[in-house]
């Protein structure tokens, strides 16, 4: 099964980026502990990180017909990028959202996802496990889909 990892807005920076907040981790070391499991569940990744709305918007629609299921982090955008959740629904590919922080614990702008009613379900607070545990929770919706 083919799976795109999806990550916005500043999600390059991870590392540099308010480690207090996001950790310590590069999106390069996200990327290959995600590559280690993958191996172990027969899935083959793709990774995409863009700062601009449309790419990432011009990516989950490449991902129509391409792939089983995405991961995203959409970032900043999770909280007002509807064309961001737009583009899941039109795809209709089964996707999971994860964040790093606790967005509910955070400023209240970040309560609020405009994303998270079109995927199957948010994991949000756990740091770079987030994505772990994100790759896991959509690989087990593929299988029990089958
Ligand atoms: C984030 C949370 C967002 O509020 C923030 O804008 C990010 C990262 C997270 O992974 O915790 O850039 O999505």
């Amino acid at each position: 099964k083919k799976i795109l990892i999806l990550n916005g807005p500043n999600i390059n920076m991870l590392g540099i980026r308010e480690p207090g907040v996001y950790g310590s981790q590069s999106l390069a070391n996200i990327e290959e502990n995600l590559n280690t499991i993958a191996e172990t569940l027969l899935l083959e990744l793709t990774f995409f990180q863009s700062n601009h709305e449309g790419e990432i918007i011009d990516q989950i629609h490449k991902a129509f017909g391409n792939m089983n299921g995405i991961l995203i982090n959409p970032a900043a955008f999770t909280h007002y990028s509807y064309a961001i959740r737009d583009a899941i629904s039109a795809v209709n590919i089964p996707t999971v959202e994860v964040h790093l922080s606790n967005i509910h614990q955070r400023e209240s702008f970040r309560h609020q996802s405009v994303t998270a009613p079109v995927v199957i379900g948010q994991i949000s607070g756990f740091g770079a496990y987030s994505y772990e545990l994100g790759l896991r929770a959509l690989h087990n919706k593929l299988i029990e889909k089958r």
